[in-house]
């Protein structure tokens, strides 16, 4: 068996059996998220263990726009006074409740981090947001360096510099 992050294939992919706890991220999965790739409204890419295709992790990304109002002043004084400035959206990262404990999580974030990292070689953008639904899972982003935003603390955002710095630290 062996674990592979690879883009949803709706074909192959089996997502049926999918639970994280959050009914809305099942279902999503099941019956939205195609729709989404297909109308490039975000990208999805899926955890497996070969050769099982079950869906044990998925996260979204997309392109997002921020508000400079909305960040931290010793982040946002150093950045030029545009009203909204460029940024990644990791919309949603729920694993499975059977696969939970096991470093999952922690490995789709690297993975998504890594890969915007990438993208922001060809396509600017300062920084990483996440939209958790839950408050227990706030506590999971700030472990790896994310902040809340002033105003919306289930809100929050990892300056570019950082996500880099996180990855280097981390050495993968
Ligand atoms: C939050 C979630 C992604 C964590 O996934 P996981 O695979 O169980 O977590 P990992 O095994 O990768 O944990 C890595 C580290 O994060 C910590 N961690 C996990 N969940 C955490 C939480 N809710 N709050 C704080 N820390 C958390 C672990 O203790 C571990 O810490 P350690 O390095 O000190 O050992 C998962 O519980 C989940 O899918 N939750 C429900 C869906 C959801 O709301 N997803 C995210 C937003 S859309």
């Amino acid at each position: 068996m062996v674990l592979k992050i690879e883009p949803l294939d709706s074909h192959r992919h089996i997502r049926t059996e999918f639970c994280s706890g959050q009914d809305n991220l099942d279902n999503y999965l099941c019956k939205q998220v195609s729709q989404d790739i297909k109308k490039r409204v975000l990208s999805v890419f899926v955890l497996i263990n070969e050769p099982d295709s079950r869906v044990l992790a998925y996260y979204t990304l997309s392109a997002y726009t921020v508000d400079i109002t909305v960040l931290d002043e010793a982040f946002a004084k150093r950045l030029p006074r545009y009203p909204y400035l460029p940024a990644m959206l990791l919309g949603c990262l729920p694993v499975d409740n059977r696969q939970k404990g096991q470093r999952f999580g922690e490995l789709m974030l690297l993975d998504a981090l890594k890969r915007v990292i990438n993208a922001s070689t060809q396509v600017a953008s300062l920084a990483v947001i996440a939209e958790p639904l839950d408050e227990q899972v706030v506590n999971f982003y700030i472990k790896y360096g994310f902040q809340q935003f002033n105003q919306s603390p289930m809100k929050l955002y990892i300056p570019m510099q950082s996500v880099e710095e996180l990855v280097q630290n981390l050495g993968i």
